[in-house]
C-alpha cells in the first residue's frame, strides 16, 4: 500500500561503502602501473562511440587520458576524517572500506608501519564518530611483487594472502567485528581472466575457473586465519548477484539465462558461503537474456526501453527482493554491502534507494535475515577500467579541486537512516 511506514529493526546497519584504490589516491599497485599502460588505448576506442552530451559536463570524461588514471583519486587516503565527518553527518552508523594490501605489504613479507597505523587511525576515526567499521581485505588490486609472481596463480598466492589476512586481525582484531575477505571474485576472474578488460589481461576459460578456485582457497584461509586469532569475529565474502529472466518465457531463452545465470552469479558460490559467518550481497541491475545464435556474441542482455543509469544498467527494484530471496536457503545473516547508481544529474538516485530500501523491508517482512545496507558509494570514485566519469557518490567530487559536495539524494537517504523506517511510494 503506497504511503505505509516500514519499520526496519533495531540496530540494523546503515552507511555507504568504499574500496581503497577507487578513492585513496597515491596507490602502487598491479592497477596503477596498468592504467599508465592502457591509458592511452582507452582513449582512442573511447573516440570510436557515441556519447551522451551530460559526460562531459564533468571533469574528467571518456576522451581524457586522466580519466582512466587513479592518480591521485579523491585523495581519500588524506581525507578520510573529513569524509567521515560527511558520512557522519548523513546519519550513516555504519561504513565498509578496503585495505589496500600494496600499502600494508609492500615487498614480500615485509609489512609497512606507517600503513598499518593508517589504518588502525582509519578505524578509530570511524569508531569515534559511531559507525561500525566493515572491513574488506581485498578489493581487487594486487601489491606489485606478487603480480609480477603471476598473481593468484603463483603456487605461494593462498599462504601469503593468509599471512597477510594473520597480520592484519593481530593489528586491528580487536576494533573490527565484520570482515569481508574477498570482493566480487567473480567479477574479478570474469574482467581479469576472460573478457580481458582489466590486470592481467588475460583470456583464457580454463585459466579463469582455475583463478575462481584459488580466491575459494584465499577466502576459506582468511577465513580460518580470522577465526583462530578471534573466534568471535563475523567474516564472510561480498559477491555480486544479477537478478536473471530470459527474455521471453521460451525455452532456448530460458536455457541460455541459466547457463548465463550460473556463471555469472558465481558457480562456487555455495562453497563460498560454506565457510562464512554472513553473506556480503551486492546487487546492481536486472538482465533480460536472449540467446542470439547468429552472432559472435550467443547470449545478450535485452534491456531496451527501461529505466537506465548512465552506464545503461537496468534499474530494477524488485531484483533485490528475488536475490535476497534465493538467498534464504543458506539461513545466514545478510548484509547488501553495495547498492548503488551512476547517476551524475542526481536525478535518479534518491528514488534509486528509496525502492531498493522497500525491497530490503519487503524480504525483511517474509522473514529473510538481512542486517544491513551500505549505499555505493560515499564519495564518486574511479570506477575501474571506466575511470572516473561515472558518478556513483552520495557526494559528489570535483577531481580538479577535490571539494565535497553533499548531493540531495544523500539527505533522502539520510531521511531513512533517521527513521530506520521507509515510506512505500
Ligand atoms: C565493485 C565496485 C564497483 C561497483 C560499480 C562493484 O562491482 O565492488 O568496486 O565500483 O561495483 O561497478
Amino acid at each position: 500500500m503506497s504511503g505505509e511506514v516500514i519499520k526496519f529493526p533495531e540496530g540494523f546497519y546503515w552507511g555507504a561503502a568504499t574500496s581503497a584504490h577507487q578513492v585513496e589516491g597515491g596507490n602502487r599497485n598491479d592497477w596503477s602501473e596498468w592504467e599508465l599502460e592502457s591509458s592511452k588505448l582507452k582513449v582512442k576506442s573511447a573516440k570510436l562511440r557515441e556519447w551522451p552530451d551530460y559526460i562531459f559536463k564533468n571533469y574528467p570524461n571518456p576522451l581524457q587520458e586522466e580519466n582512466y588514471i587513479s592518480g591521485r583519486a579523491c585523495d581519500h587516503y588524506n581525507r578520510f576524517r573529513e569524509d567521515f565527518d560527511i558520512a557522519k553527518r548523513l546519519g550513516h552508523n555504519a561504513h565498509r572500506f578496503s585495505i589496500e594490501w600494496s600499502r600494508v605489504e609492500p615487498e614480500e613479507g615485509k609489512f609497512d608501519e606507517a600503513a598499518i597505523e593508517h589504518y588502525r587511525q582509519v578505524i578509530a576515526a570511524l569508531r569515534e564518530r559511531g559507525m561500525e567499521p566493515f572491513v574488506t581485505l581485498w578489493h581487487y588490486t594486487l601489491p606489485q611483487w606478487f603480480a609480477r609472481r603471476g598473481g593468484w596463480l603463483h603456487p605461494r598466492a593462498v599462504t601469503d594472502f593468509s599471512r597477510y589476512a594473520k597480520r592484519v586481525t593481530a593489528e586491528y582484531g580487536r576494533e573490527v567485528r565484520f570482515w569481508i575477505t574477498k570482493n566480487e571474485p567473480e567479477t574479478f576472474v570474469r574482467h581479469a581472466y576472460l573478457v580481458g578488460d582489466r590486470p592481467p589481461q588475460q583470456r583464457n576459460i580454463f585459466t579463469t575457473y582455475r583463478v575462481l578456485r584459488r580466491l575459494l582457497a584465499a577466502h576459506r584461509a582468511a577465513y580460518d586465519a580470522l577465526k583462530s586469532k578471534d573466534p568471535t569475529a563475523q567474516v564472510g565474502f561480498a559477491e555480486t548477484k544479477v537478478y536473471f529472466e530470459p527474455y521471453r518465457r521460451l525455452p532456448h531463452h530460458m536455457l541460455t539465462m541459466k547457463a548465463v545465470k550460473w556463471w555469472r552469479n558465481n558457480p562456487l558460490y555455495r562453497d563460498f558461503a560454506a565457510r562464512s559467518d554472513f553473506i556480503g550481497l551486492e546487487y546492481y541491475f536486472h538482465s533480460r537474456i536472449r540467446l542470439n545464435p547468429f552472432t559472435s556474441r550467443w547470449a545478450i542482455q535485452d534491456n531496451e526501453d527501461r529505466e537506465v543509469s548512465d552506464l545503461g544498467w537496468e534499474i530494477y527494484p524488485q531484483g533485490l527482493y528475488h536475490v535476497l530471496d534465493e538467498l534464504r536457503s543458506y539461513r545466514k545473516p545478510i548484509y547488501i554491502v553495495e547498492n548503488g547508481v551512476a547517476d551524475a544529474a542526481d536525478n535518479q538516485r534518491a528514488s534509486f534507494i528509496r525502492r531498493h530500501v522497500e525491497a530490503v523491508a519487503r524480504a525483511l517482512h517474509e522473514g529473510i535475515d538481512v542486517r544491513g545496507y551500505f549505499y555505493w558509494s560515499l564519495l564518486d570514485n574511479f570506477e575501474w577500467q571506466l575511470g572516473f566519469w561515472p558518478r556513483f557518490g552520495l557526494v559528489e567530487v570535483d577531481y580538479t579541486t577535490l571539494e565535497r559536495k553533499i548531493r540531495p539524494s544523500a539527505w533522502e537517504y539520510k531521511k531513512i537512516i533517521e527513521a530506520n523506517a521507509v515510506e512505500r511510494g
